[in-house]
């Protein structure tokens, strides 16, 4: 069947990967990926499919009424999976106005053309990406499943909470026909340097300070980008309307043993030692959530999807993608990342 596509937030980290998956696999679809091109948003990770025919291209604003609206219009929009956000939890604690402007109105934005374009006999869907964040902080050996109580405790979680929320007085008042997913931590191609992984990767190359923040020990569950593409996908096509889906790697670590273990892959790589030594204590991030965890039994047994990639493969992989692809990093690390770099890192 014929399906007209909105992805927003295309060009980002995991919007490229779903937007390259649902062209490439799906070319009865017509796929249209608008992107702000804030700092994150990169048209570079999408250049092997920019000429598809299935495949369009619009640079705006999620919070512009009247282009999505247009948007809309123009592409006949049947089907939307919202990615758009501003995503990085140290920026939101810097400057979290952006955070409500993009997370909050920008969903409700999206929602209000869709109610405004759809009529209820048509099969439309408003698929929201979120984070396993909105649960806050879980103590081991719990873990967070689709009943958890929201507990959000920094501004991108309290945006991406909200919105979460949003999303379902949608669903509740308006009978928008809504899935959300909430993910643990993606690493993977294409992830901007100021998330931990790909940071790290970048100033082991460099031989930079590798910044841990507080003594390290907060556990997050990491996910290879592929599989949460791979898992979008399946709740898309198959996930129940109405519903929630968490999704997660079952890969549970703690930041200093996962920087440990890039140190290992990328002095195996460049045939080096001594990576660890640059491993630095800093001031931890305020109000840094301990651990996260996520329960994934729910679309294990109803679709089946579970992780195929292991953590230390998947940062293998992602090790080697960096390393092939350094231009990518040099032009993505210059201008505005310095800045950022600055005042993050060393007014510390
Ligand atoms: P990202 O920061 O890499 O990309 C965000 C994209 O949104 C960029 O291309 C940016 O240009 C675009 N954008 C930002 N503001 C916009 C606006 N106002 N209008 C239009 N486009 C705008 O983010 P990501 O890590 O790929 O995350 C994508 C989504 O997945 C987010 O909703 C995030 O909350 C969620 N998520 C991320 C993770 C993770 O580990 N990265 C995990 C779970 C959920
Ligand atoms: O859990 C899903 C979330 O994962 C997503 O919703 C967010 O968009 C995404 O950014 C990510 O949030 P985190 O805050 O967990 O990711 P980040 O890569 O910023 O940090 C991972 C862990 O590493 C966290 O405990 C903080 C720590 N850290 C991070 C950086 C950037 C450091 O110790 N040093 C650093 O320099």
């Amino acid at each position: 069947m014929k399906k007209n596509i909105l992805i927003t937030g295309g060009a980002g980290f995991i919007g490229s990967h779903v937007v390259r998956r649902l062209v490439l696999k799906y070319p009865q679809y017509q796929v249209v990926n608008l992107d702000k091109l804030t700092y994150a948003g990169n048209l570079e990770n999408l250049q092997d499919i920019e000429s598809r025919e299935n495949y369009y291209f619009v640079k705006g604003d999620i919070c512009d009424a009247e282009l999505v609206s247009s948007i809309f219009t123009k592409y006949a929009i049947d089907n939307v999976i919202h990615l758009a956000a501003e995503s990085h939890v140290d920026r939101s604690i810097a400057a979290p106005l952006v955070f409500i402007e993009t997370n909050i109105i920008g969903t409700v934005t999206l929602m209000e053309a869709a109610l405004s374009h759809w009529n209820a006999t048509e099969d439309c869907l408003f698929y929201h990406v979120s984070t396993d964040e909105v649960f806050g902080s879980i103590e081991a050996p719990d873990s967070f499943n689709e009943s958890t109580a929201y507990d959000p405790k920094s501004p991108y979680s309290a945006s991406k909470a909200s919105s979460d929320h949003f999303v379902r007085a949608y669903r509740n008042t308006y009978k928008l026909s809504t899935i959300i997913s909430n993910c643990s931590n993606n690493y993977g191609p294409c992830q901007f340097p100021e998330k931990l992984i790909p940071l790290c990767i970048n100033n082991i190359k460099r031989g930079l300070p590798l910044p841990v923040y507080g003594k390290g020990d907060n556990v997050r569950d990491w996910l290879h980008v592929e599989d949460h593409a791979k898992a979008i996908d399946l709740l898309f096509h198959q996930g129940n309307k109405g519903e929630t889906y968490n999704i997660g790697g079952n890969s549970e670590m703690k930041n200093l043993d996962l920087i440990r273990m890039l140190c290992k892959i990328m002095d195996e790589k460049l045939g080096r030692s001594g990576s660890e030594e640059l491993i630095e204590f800093v001031k931890d991030r305020p109000g840094h959530d301990a651990r996260y965890a996520i329960d994934i039994s729910k679309i294990n047994s109803q679709l089946g999807w579970q992780p195929s990639v292991d953590l230390e493969t998947g940062l293998e992989k992602t090790v080697d993608w960096y390393l092939t692809n350094e231009d990518w990093m040099t032009r993505v690390t210059t201008g505005e990342y310095q800045q950022y770099y600055q005042e993050q890192y060393f007014k510390r």
